[in-house]
């Protein structure tokens, strides 16, 4: 008998290790992997290169028009790529300008309805494995599995420093720290779908986890949920 595929939501703030367990678990159970902020990632991009204001809801509504966004799975990396306009922009969007305007851009709600959108279609299959901070709430609020990952700060800010520290020599622990206090703030804090608990999430802490440890723990409330579908 074919196993019932389902869906997994992933939220939480930022840096908690979200990506890192929701591209394994969907690679464990061949589910379809997405990661949602890379897309408001890519939407920012596109505002910045093309002088997009925030608040001009006319100039943001006619951009979002001129904006296609598709993942693609890149066999050799063995990991799906950001493609803006069918550029490659998965490096781009990782850099710390970005990092710094993506909340804004994301608490906009036409932007918001817009990536929302495509978000749900990904998921019309289910079989899929999503991150990102509503996803739980307001993408799929009937998900079958909901978790919402969390970490103590300073092990977040060291985790994220050492990554961006990579292609980045001249960034600092400061300059890390208050990045993400500031978008952990913004996503919390905004009108349309902040960043919350879902009533029926779990809670996964990985403060003192290793990325094999959270992902057997994923693992097993994934198999326990499918099974109780069977
Ligand atoms: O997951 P990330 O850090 O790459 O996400 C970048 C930003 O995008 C994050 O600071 C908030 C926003 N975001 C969002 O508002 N909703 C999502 N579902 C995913 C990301």
């Amino acid at each position: 008998m074919m196993r019932q595929k389902i869906i997994i939501a992933i939220d939480g703030f930022s840096s908690c290790g979200k990506s890192t367990l929701a591209k394994h678990l969907a690679c464990k159970l061949q589910y379809i992997y997405v990661d949602s902020g890379a897309m408001y990632r890519a939407i920012t991009l596109y505002f910045l290169k093309n002088n997009v204001v925030v608040n001009n809801k006319a100039a943001v509504e006619s951009a979002l028009k001129n904006i296609h966004l598709h993942f693609m799975f890149d066999e050799l990396l063995a990991r799906s790529i950001m493609y803006l306009n069918g550029e490659d922009v998965e490096q781009q969007i990782r850099n710390m300008l970005i990092s710094e305007k993506v909340s804004e851009v994301a608490a906009v709600k036409q932007v918001r309805t817009f990536a929302v959108q495509q978000q749900q279609n990904f998921g019309k299959n289910k079989g899929i494995v999503m991150d990102g901070r509503d996803i739980g709430t307001t993408v799929f609020p009937n998900a079958e599995l909901k978790v919402f990952m969390t970490a103590d700060i300073s092990i977040r800010v060291q985790r994220r420093f050492k990554e961006l520290h990579v292609t980045d020599k001249n960034i600092t622990i400061e300059e890390v720290k208050n990045n993400l206090e500031m978008r952990d703030y913004i996503d919390t804090n905004r009108e349309v779908s902040p960043l919350r608990k879902a009533k029926d999430t779990i809670v996964l802490d990985n403060s003192s986890l290793t990325e094999a440890q959270q992902l057997m723990i994923a693992l097993q409330w994934s198999n326990e949920k499918i099974n109780s579908l069977q």
